[in-house]
């Protein structure tokens, strides 16, 4: 069975105070929780804080939201996976939809990032999901598949039972809006599909992929009672211990 992992990007939020505050308390409150795989991704900044108050909080893991493709050198304002790795990071987000349609980074660097961060041994949270638009116009599986093709160029099937894929409908993040858990599986047992295509059953049946959007503790139960989602990646939600530690709950609940 696939163990769920559900993991908090906190986005360019928190102070260093709030950032320890966060976690300190979100550790204490899903402590001894072991059957869910828990992440939380602070801004750069703070990394090294949050790993320090994590030290003693048992199994949650550090991750950043972002990372650069090469290693070191002329690279002003870039952070490599072998620097995460040095303060502690386990996970890296990759093709976050801000950085597609905010930052501008296409599906071509997105690979670059997320090789580079399994070379780097780091885990990816690899990101996909239609716009608004988009799924008007019935492109949903055209968009998602194309995402999916295009980041796993390259990347081995040991090197893709290390990634998790994010299925994110960007017009439900930040807005309030969830995808309708219907909507959520049919995405997910099509991503399934496709990992299945490029790789085999097997690999694609280990993998896991979460649901971002707009996920909170009202809806994480529905979320997470569906075949195919294993998970969450959690923007606004996370930024709270109460909420983000009640999703825990109910995940570990829905799971038992
Ligand atoms: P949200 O963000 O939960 O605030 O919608 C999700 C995400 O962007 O990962």
């Amino acid at each position: 069975m696939r163990k769920p992992f559900i993991a908090a990007n906190w986005k360019m939020n928190t102070d260093s105070g709030y950032a320890a505050e966060l976690a300190s308390s979100l550790a204490e409150k899903i402590k001894g929780i072991d059957n869910v795989n828990v992440a939380v991704c602070p801004p750069f900044v703070y990394l090294q804080k949050v790993a320090s108050c994590l030290e003693h909080g048992g199994n949650i893991y550090l991750g950043a939201q972002d990372v650069y493709f090469e290693s070191n050198g002329a690279f002003t304002g870039e952070i490599s996976a072998e620097m995460l790795r040095d303060v502690c990071c386990s996970y890296v987000i990759t093709g976050h939809s801000e950085r597609r349609h905010v930052i501008g980074e296409s599906d071509e660097l997105i690979n670059k990032k997320t090789r580079a961060a399994l070379a780097g041994e780091l885990l990816p949270i690899f990101c996909i999901g239609e716009l608004l638009e988009e799924r008007e116009n019935g492109k949903t599986n055209e968009v998602c598949k194309r995402q999916i093709e295009k980041g796993f160029e390259g990347i081995s099937k040991q090197e893709a039972l290390k990634v998790t894929v994010a299925y994110e409908p960007v017009w439900a993040i930040g807005t309030g809006k969830t995808a309708t858990s219907q909507q959520a599986q049919e995405v997910h047992n099509y991503v399934r599909g496709l990992l299945a295509d490029i790789y085999d059953e097997q690999t694609a049946a280990e993998m896991i992929i979460q649901y971002g959007g707009s996920a909170k503790p009202e809806n994480t139960k529905e979320l997470m009672s569906c075949p195919d989602v294993d998970g969450l990646l959690v923007g606004g939600a996370g930024l709270k211990s109460e909420s983000f530690s009640e999703m825990i709950k109910i995940t570990a609940e829905v799971y038992a």
